[in-house]
């Protein structure tokens, strides 16, 4: 396995003592930089899930038609949380509503590359918040 190539700054620190708990490289980034963290004012569809853990996810989709043309996650939650729904935005902007809807646990885990098995629950919590917000828009 190679060693974690994270860059000596603050931020450098932190993905090391990242990894050094189970978080891959790219987990820890996506946790620190949060690229798709917010809200979309104008979002055809607004929906959030409590997991059972007591975090919440609140998600935002802009549609055109079928399609994802953006989506952000606001997320009280743990970096497991956050790190995940990054991650599901990244796979599924873009594309299709039914592509969206039949994403997995395992399709976030893969585009996460590894976070620590006692957090791999935090990964549903961003899935039940997407699945739940596509099918709240389609029974409208
Ligand atoms: Fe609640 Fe991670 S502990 S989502």
């Amino acid at each position: 396995m190679n060693e974690p190539q994270a860059e000596a700054t603050p931020q450098g620190d932190m993905i090391l003592a990242m990894t050094q708990t189970g978080y891959s490289e790219t987990a820890a980034r996506y946790f620190l930089t949060r690229p798709h963290m917010g809200r979309i004012e104008n979002a055809d569809q607004v929906s959030d899930f409590v997991g059972s853990c007591g975090d919440t996810m609140t998600i935002y989709l802009k549609l055109d038609g079928q399609m994802i043309e953006d989506v952000k996650y606001e997320v009280m939650g743990c970096a497991g949380a956050i790190s995940a729904a990054m991650a599901a935005v990244d796979i599924i902007k873009g594309k299709s509503m039914d592509f969206a809807r039949n994403i997995n646990d395992g399709d976030i885990f893969k585009t996460l590359e590894n976070i620590p098995e006692k957090k791999h629950h935090c990964i549903q919590l961003a899935v039940k918040t997407l699945h739940k917000a596509i099918d709240e828009y389609r029974s409208k």
